[in-house]
């Protein structure tokens, strides 16, 4: 007999910040699988903030909103628990955006990657430091940061998955790294564990002179996943010919109204500075590449990352809600089986 599958569906748009009620959780059986599909027990679900922005806003980067209805869009990481394909084999785990929902059927084509097993490194990580964010730090650094030894490179939401291991390879790359996060405990956190050069808390105030005091050279990357009036603060900061490569725009996503309007720009023409927003997936060519260095970095002891695991799909609405007021310190996950 198969099992039932429970599902978390997109029910509306949220005004600011989502509640409980704009998820809906139900249960649904599971069809015979066809020629070429395979059944993967989801074990756990990836959250991440850009789930907010498919929920509406007017964001055009995915193409299109959600529905109502829609099973709500999640990487997860899978076992293939029953297989009419050759290449998908029962045991095998694999990694896809599949959904919230505690089992899912594929024909491969939707998939990121198959992982493959390495003492050193957990299944989870392949959500997070050797996953999609670790890949998204990697992409974004690497390519359009273009850090020298001996720089400085400066991110924010530092305590977080892709900000964590933003300053992990800046420090692998010879620069040096400081974060910005909320609250002294992150600070602590990034520092002590993640081994950043200083983390500065943007919510004790007069960040500016913070990163003054830190960057008394000025900062040469800044890895930006916040935007709005943090962007702000940090223009000045930066040196000339500065990297700025826009991962996310945290700031926004649950603001109401009229979006915050950056003030420095004349900034960008007087300091040369280059500012590039981009995707995970503008860089798929780039994944394997990519994976196999953090896996690397992982198995090192070089990039150490934090978990923060919610159980259970139905708590999963719960824990986004939380990740995006900042309660996780590093990946937010949902263990689902
Ligand atoms: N471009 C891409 O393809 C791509 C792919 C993955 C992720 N991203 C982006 O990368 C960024 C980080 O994602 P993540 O998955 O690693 O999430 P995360 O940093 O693990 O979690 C979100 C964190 O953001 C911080 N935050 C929330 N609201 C904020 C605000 N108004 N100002 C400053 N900080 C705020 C909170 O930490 P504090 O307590 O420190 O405030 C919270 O813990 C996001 O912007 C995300 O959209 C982009």
């Amino acid at each position: 007999m198969k099992p039932t599958n429970t599902q978390v569906l997109f029910r509306r748009e949220p005004r600011g910040f989502p509640t409980a009620t704009d998820f809906e959780i139900v249960n649904t059986s599971l069809p015979e699988l066809g020629p070429g599909q395979f059944l993967l027990r989801n074990l756990y679900l990836s959250l991440d903030p850009y789930m907010r922005m498919l929920m509406g806003g007017g964001w055009t980067f995915r193409g299109k909103p959600m529905s109502p209805g829609e099973v709500m869009v999640g990487r997860v990481i899978g076992e293939v628990i029953e297989s009419n394909n050759a290449d998908f084999r029962v045991g095998e785990h694999i990694v896809g955006r599949l959904g919230w929902q505690t089992y899912a059927i594929s024909d491969g084509s939707d998939l990121d990657f198959k992982v493959i097993p390495k003492d050193a490194i957990p299944l989870t990580a392949y959500l997070g430091a050797c996953g999609s964010t670790g890949v998204t730090a990697w992409a974004g650094l690497k390519m359009i940061g273009d850090p020298r030894a001996g720089e400085t490179v400066l991110v924010s939401a530092a305590a977080g998955s892709v900000g964590s291991a933003v300053g992990q390879i800046a420090k692998a790359m010879g620069c040096r790294a400081i974060g910005i996060a909320g609250g002294q405990e992150k600070c602590r956190i990034v520092t002590d564990e993640f081994g950043f050069d200083a983390c500065l808390d943007y919510k004790r105030g007069d960040l500016a002179a913070q990163i003054r005091a830190a960057a008394a050279a000025g900062v040469d990357v800044y890895f930006d996943n916040v935007g709005g009036e943090m962007l702000d603060t940090v223009l000045p900061q930066l040196n000339k010919q500065a990297r700025v490569p826009v991962c996310g725009v945290l700031s926004q996503y649950n603001a109401a109204g009229e979006p915050y309007g950056v003030k420095n720009t004349r900034l960008i023409f007087d300091k040369s500075l280059r500012l590039q927003g981009f995707l995970l997936s503008d860089y798929r060519q780039q994944w394997d590449q990519a994976r196999a260095e953090l896996e690397e970095l992982v198995a090192a002891g070089r990039l150490r990352y934090r978990e923060t695991i919610a159980k259970g799909i139905e708590n999963a609405p719960e824990a986004f809600i939380g990740m995006l007021h900042g309660h996780n310190i590093g990946k937010q996950l949902v263990q689902l089986a």
